[in-house]
C-alpha cells in the first residue's frame, strides 16, 4: 500500500454501505441510530476516491440492517450498494432500490396533510423516481422537495 493512502480496514462481520453520495455518511448514520440507540462498532470514510468519482463508506461490525433502514438509505444515496459481511467475505451484496410505495418512514410537507393530522393514519408515498428519489404523498399528492430532511 502507497504511503500516502489511507485506507478503513476490512471487516470480519456486518455491513458495509458502499457508494454512498458523497457527504451523506452522517445522514446514513443518523438513519442507524448511529450512536444514541446503538453502541455497535463503526468506520465511516467520507469523500472517497471511487471508480465513478466521489463516495462515501459506512462499516458496521455485528450488525445487518432492516428493510426501513435500506428504504429510508435508497432516499438519500440512490447508488449505495449493501454488503454483508460474514467471516471477511462478502457474502451478499445488492444494490438498495426503492419500493413502489413508501409508508411511515417519511413525514408529508402539508401541514394539513391527513397523514399529519390527529388521525391514526400513516405517512404514504408513491415513488415517482427511483434515482434521484422523488416520491408523491398518496393523500394529498405534494411532492416534498427537501427528502432527507423529512426522513422519519
Ligand atoms: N469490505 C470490508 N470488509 C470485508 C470485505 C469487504 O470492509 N471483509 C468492503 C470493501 O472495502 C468494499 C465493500 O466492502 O468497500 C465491498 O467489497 P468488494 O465487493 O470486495 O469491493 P468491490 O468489488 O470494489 O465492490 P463494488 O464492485 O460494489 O464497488
Ligand atoms: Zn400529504
Amino acid at each position: 500500500m502507497k504511503k500516502k493512502e489511507l485506507k478503513i480496514p476490512r471487516i470480519k462481520d456486518g455491513t458495509v454501505i458502499d457508494h454512498i453520495t458523497p457527504g451523506n455518511a452522517i445522514k446514513v448514520l443518523h438513519i442507524l441510530g448511529i450512536p444514541h440507540s446503538s453502541s455497535a462498532v463503526v468506520s465511516v470514510a467520507m469523500n472517497v476516491r471511487s471508480k465513478m468519482g466521489k463516495k462515501d463508506i459506512v462499516k458496521v461490525e455485528n450488525r445487518e440492517l432492516d428493510r426501513h433502514e435500506v428504504d429510508k438509505i435508497a432516499l438519500i444515496s440512490p447508488k449505495a450498494t449493501i454488503n454483508i459481511i460474514r467471516d471477511y467475505e462478502v457474502a451478499k451484496k445488492h444494490r438498495v432500490e426503492l419500493p413502489d410505495e413508501i409508508i411511515g418512514i417519511v413525514k408529508c410537507s402539508n401541514p394539513t396533510c391527513i397523514s399529519n393530522s390527529k388521525e391514526p393514519v400513516k405517512s404514504r408515498f408513491k415513488v415517482i423516481s427511483k434515482d434521484p428519489p422523488r416520491i408523491k404523498c398518496y393523500y394529498c399528492e405534494r411532492e416534498p422537495e427537501d427528502i432527507s430532511e423529512r426522513i422519519i
